[in-house]
């Protein structure tokens, strides 16, 4: 999906449309990549679906530390909101966010079923920021043969019912909230992960964040991948950077090095990791 640009009127039509679509959900489904599940929050989300009970899903949990997301979803709970980590490529997927979701909602549904209602499927929406993952969540929920349910009352005219499995329907349109970086680094970790596409930031800053970062939490990673010697871990940032721009065999061409080394770690080149890590203790 492309980059959207966020302007405040894009931003009020966007919590306007989510709005009024929470009204006909029983629970939201909100994706945060795995990699950078903070950095991929966007922090308006609570107070815009207020008391509607939520499901934290981490996405692309294939191309995270898996000990880091154990800790997340650890912390996740501790904030009381029930987490779970996929990858959306994966059958089980469906299953797990089925049973999640039936347990998160059983209180409701037994009280539906305790007045007489009839048993009916939970019906979710999915909601993050663009490239997070949805449509490819949607896709991997939806069964495809008897994907359509129709149109029902209450959902804005054009949306749909996709069946998932007889227990869960999903709303066809994706909620999209708009990514949130304040600070540096956050922008940089969404650039790095390829949340955002555009040209604001410089790649040669994401890939030096990246040197420093993979220096920190992943130097095995980063030497194998590149064949670093120890004297290179003594240089700084920019020489190394440097350094790989030759090793790569672009001369002093350190921004098409840096796309290529940002490239190699989007694609898993040097393997799982967390840009967000947690020390594993509940709340920091
Ligand atoms: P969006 O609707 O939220 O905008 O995101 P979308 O589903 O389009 O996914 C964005 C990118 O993330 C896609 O890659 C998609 O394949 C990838 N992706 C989504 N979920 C997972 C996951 O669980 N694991 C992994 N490894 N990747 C995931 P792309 O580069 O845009 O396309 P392509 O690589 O699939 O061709």
């Amino acid at each position: 999906m492309a980059t959207i640009q966020w302007f405040p009127g894009h931003m009020a039509k966007a919590i306007r449309q989510l709005e009024e679509n929470l009204h006909v959900v029983d629970i939201v489904f909100e994706l945060v990549d795995a990699r950078i599940p903070q950095s991929s929050r966007n922090p308006e989300i609570e107070r815009i679906i207020k008391e509607k009970p939520h499901l934290v899903i981490l996405t692309k949990s294939d191309l995270a530390d898996p000990e880091q997301t154990t800790n997340w979803i650890k912390q996740f709970k501790t904030q009381g909101l029930p987490a779970i980590a996929v990858d959306s490529k994966a059958n089980i997927t469906t299953k797990t966010v089925t049973r999640i979701s039936q347990s998160i909602l059983a209180d409701k549904l037994n009280n539906e079923q305790q007045k007489g209602l009839k048993e009916r499927p939970i019906r979710a929406i999915t909601v993050g920021i663009p490239n997070v993952g949805k449509s490819t969540l949607l896709n991997r929920l939806v069964n495809k043969r008897a994907a359509q349910v129709g149109d029902r009352p209450g959902v804005t005219k054009g949306q749909q019912w996709l069946r998932s499995s007889s227990k869960l329907q999903l709303l066809d349109t994706p909620g999209i909230l708009w990514p949130k970086f304040d600070d540096e680094v956050t922008g940089q970790a969404l650039a790095l992960t390829g949340a955002i596409k555009d040209q604001r930031f410089a790649s040669d800053d994401v890939a030096l964040y990246a040197l420093k970062f993979f220096r920190k939490y992943y130097p095995k990673a980063l030497q194998e991948r590149y064949k670093l010697t120890s004297d290179d871990f003594d240089l700084s940032d920019v020489d190394l950077l440097l350094k790989l721009t030759k090793q790569f065999g672009m001369k002093d061409d350190y921004e098409r090095a840096s796309d290529r080394l940002i490239l190699d770690i989007r694609k898993g080149k040097l393997g799982r990791y967390t840009l967000n890590q947690t020390d594993g203790e509940a709340d920091d």
